[in-house]
């Protein structure tokens, strides 16, 4: 069995989760390491025992020649690593979202066509264990036939939430709602919907945004419909972060790791059948619970390594992350021109810096990249 050798650009947060993960899978080997700040190279290298370290991208692909480079860095620079990587003829997993808008995108996946290599995006939620879980659930016919999806962010600044929680929340949705062909969305800033002079520059390199608030509908192939809340509030509250399934016999319910059923459709709190059940999470057979590795970080690797082996596209693929930045970008077209947005959407510049060109406007102005100094200068402008 082909053992994948795998090198990581990044040794931070991310880094070290997505090393922990390459590390402890048995069929994958961390041979190289790299991060420009030294200080962060030595911590994660001596913590998974890796002495191939570089503070270049190219020299460590030529000197450990790894199958998968993972590019757990800053969203700003997730384009044009990919791109680089990519170029060398080496599968990619990058953090999401993918890239900031719909002509990156098109990019990267025409240069993965054009070099017969793998894009993974890491939405690790979408194949973790509390997810199998909702999954076996849902296939085992435990709530009816599916009808509608929710899905909520933690309180984070609408348009921010959106590129930052939405990329995993929309692609989540996609699992059980199959490809979006329509959306339709409402975005307000101050109390009114929102103007091309609302358009801002996302905190974390996350791109263009727009809107404190944002509530789409999202019209799915499988006869399904949902709804995506995206409400800016504080404090940043991870309870706050759901999935909702609804069915026509029951409900399926995902917070992060944790899943619950409801044995009946319509929740009532004091009803008499009110009781969620919780529901096992599913592990892989060979993750071991004191693993450093987060399980679905842990399943992530373990659906790459399939992947490759079987030569298919990974669940959580280059494609299907295109597919969720169609989903934002039709989110904040929509918002914008209070029109239904029918996807794939043919013109593929971002529509809120199109919408501030036809308004006259240039690109907006720079903006604190730390998400609390940001908020603090948009809470400025509008006077608060
Ligand atoms: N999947 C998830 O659950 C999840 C959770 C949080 C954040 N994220 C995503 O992870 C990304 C940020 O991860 P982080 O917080 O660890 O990032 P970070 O910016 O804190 O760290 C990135 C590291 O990459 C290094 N780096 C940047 N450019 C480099 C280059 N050219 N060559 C070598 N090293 C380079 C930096 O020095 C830094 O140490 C974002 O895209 C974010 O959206 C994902």
């Amino acid at each position: 069995m082909k053992i994948y050798r795998v090198g990581i650009i990044g040794c931070r947060g991310r880094g070290t989760a997505a090393a922990r993960a390459y590390h402890t899978h048995p069929r994958t080997e961390l041979v190289g390491l790299c991060d420009l700040i030294g200080e962060r190279l030595n911590t994660l290298g001596d913590e998974v025992g890796v002495s191939a370290r570089f503070t270049d991208l190219d020299e460590m692909i030529r000197q450990t020649a790894p199958d998968i480079v993972a590019i757990p860095t800053g969203t700003e620079f997730h384009y044009d690593l990919c791109m680089r990587v990519l170029e060398h003829g080496i599968h990619v997993e990058v953090e999401k979202p993918m890239c900031t808008d719909l002509t990156q995108a098109d990019a990267l996946i025409a240069k993965a066509q054009e070099k017969g290599r793998r894009i993974a995006v890491h939405h690790q939620g979408r194949v973790g264990a509390a997810m199998r879980a909702i999954e076996q659930a849902l296939v085992a016919g435990k709530i009816g036939e599916l009808r509608y999806i929710v899905t909520t962010n933690k309180g984070y600044y609408g348009g921010y939430g959106l590129m930052n929680i939405g990329t995993h929340k929309i692609n989540d949705m996609l699992k059980f709602g199959g490809p979006c062909r329509t959306v339709a969305a409402h975005a307000t800033t101050n109390g009114h919907s929102i103007t091309p002079d609302d358009v801002l520059q996302a905190p974390g390199g996350m791109g263009t945004i727009a809107g404190e608030h944002i509530t789409a509908t999202l019209q799915f192939d499988r006869n399904v419909t949902g709804t995506l809340l995206h409400n800016q509030f504080e404090p940043i509250n991870v309870a706050a972060s759901v999935m909702e399934l609804y069915g026509s016999e029951g409900q399926l319910f995902r917070h992060i790791d944790s899943a619950w059923w409801l044995p009946q459709p319509h929740f009532i709190p004091a009803g008499a059948h009110d009781r969620w059940e919780a529901l096992t999470p599913i592990y892989p057979e060979h993750y071991d619970r004191k693993n450093a590795a987060s399980p679905d970080d842990y399943w992530f690797v373990d659906e790459y390594v399939r992947a490759l082996d079987e030569g298919r596209e990974h669940e959580c693929s280059g494609s299907e992350a295109r597919h969720v930045i169609e989903v934002m970008m039709g989110i904040f077209e929509s918002a914008a021109h209070a029109n239904r947005i029918d996807l794939p959407q043919e013109n593929r510049e971002h529509p809120l810096l199109r919408w501030r060109k036809e308004s006259g406007l240039g690109a907006p102005d720079a903006m604190p990249r730390a998400y609390g100094e940001w908020l603090t200068a948009e809470f400025r402008r509008l006077g608060r």
